[in-house]
């Protein structure tokens, strides 16, 4: 058992000397915490995939602490990549490209001729990365069949013991991790949806984005998150709730004890719902993205609830990102009166 220790972003130098040393240290950034280690020390990254219990085929993000940092490993910076660096840099934008042969471990890569790339809007992960001077791979730093963490406290629940330290900078405030788009191939695809979204991506680099819903079979190598692994699914079912089908959802929660609700606050919730029953969401689409996976381990670590209700929302802006988690999250079941347990 390892001592995880939590460092506040005044003490970046001595998280730095761990990474440098291969020790594995959480960081945090604008979407969900990473699990960092040195990206060109293999050895390090082969640690992150036993620490997280994660799938070893399973390619990981290259995270920078500036533009200029993923120039030893691209082939080349084709004009789109370019534009879109410029413009959503730093931020919540992973951008896949062709590398240079060898140029990083294939425990990075996943033997792939590719690497994501992506550069925090996080100011003390930044400077973190530029101390270490090296790229960090930066998986969510969750362990495998856990929802990403958006809180310090998460990481040290799944990873204490685990590595060698979190660098804690509170709460993210997107909560959802980041868009993948790739760039190795003929047209634009998003392999995942994030805050950054195809139309915002489209009126950069001047030409259609695909926004991939390919499944990847069992012999292939994973193009994406959640494609081939099953995804983050609670042991109780969500059942997402449409705007208009609120008063009825309540109506038959109200009548059991084993009915957790992630609420947005403008619900009027009768007094059934007390304070252990009901995680708060927020008012709108940014804050339920923000809070979704906290309310979900709020609930995962209660065992007498059976079901989880939570909002549907449209798929505009941020809407794609949140209604993509709660989707996988619900197995993509809504509440229906018809198809209820008594
Ligand atoms: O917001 C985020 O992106 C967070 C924060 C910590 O930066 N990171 C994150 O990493 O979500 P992770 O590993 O949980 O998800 C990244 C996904 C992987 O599941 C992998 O399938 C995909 O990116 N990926 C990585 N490299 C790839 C590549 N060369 N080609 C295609 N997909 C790739
Ligand atoms: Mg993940």
């Amino acid at each position: 058992m390892l001592i995880t220790k939590v460092y506040s972003p005044k003490e970046l130098p001595q998280a730095a000397k761990e990474l440098q040393l291969g020790e594995l240290i959480a960081f945090p950034t604008e979407t969900v915490y990473g699990l960092g280690a040195d990206a060109t020390n293999a050895p390090a990254v082969k640690r992150v995939y036993l620490a997280k219990g994660r799938p070893s085929d399973n390619p990981l993000i290259v995270t920078v602490g500036n533009p200029a940092m993923i120039k030893p490993y691209v082939k080349t910076i084709p004009a789109t990549a370019q534009a879109l660096i410029d413009h959503f840099w730093p931020g919540p934008l992973t951008i896949i490209l062709p590398i240079k042969p060898n140029s990083l471990p294939d425990a990075v890569t996943g033997g792939l001729t590719t690497a994501a790339f992506r550069l925090p809007n996080n100011h003390t992960t930044q400077q973190l990365i530029n101390l270490v001077g090296k790229p960090l791979v930066g998986p969510s730093a969750n362990s495998s069949g856990k929802p990403s963490p958006t809180t310090a406290q998460h990481v040290y629940h799944d990873l204490v013991g685990r590595i060698a330290g979190i660098v804690d900078d509170g709460p993210t405030t997107i909560g959802v991790e980041s868009t993948i788009l790739d760039l190795s191939v003929a047209t634009p695809t998003i392999l995942r949806p994030g805050a950054v979204t195809p139309e915002q991506i489209e009126a950069i680099i001047h030409q259609p984005v695909i926004a991939d819903h390919h499944h990847v079979g069992k012999n292939e190598v994973p193009k994406a998150p959640g494609m081939k692994y099953k995804h983050y699914a609670p042991s109780a079912q969500v059942l997402m709730v449409a705007k208009n089908d609120w008063q009825k959802a309540l109506d038959w929660a109200q009548k059991r004890s084993d009915v957790g609700i992630l609420a947005p606050t403008t619900l009027a919730l009768p007094p059934h719902f007390t304070h252990e029953l009901t995680y708060p969401l927020g008012e709108n689409v940014n804050d339920f993205s923000a809070n979704l996976f906290a309310g979900l381990r709020y609930f995962d670590d209660d065992e007498k609830i059976k079901f989880i209700l939570a909002p549907k929302t449209d798929f505009e802006g941020l809407g794609a990102a949140y209604m993509n988690r709660l989707q996988k999250a619900a197995g993509n079941t809504s509440f229906a009166e018809n198809t209820l347990p008594e």
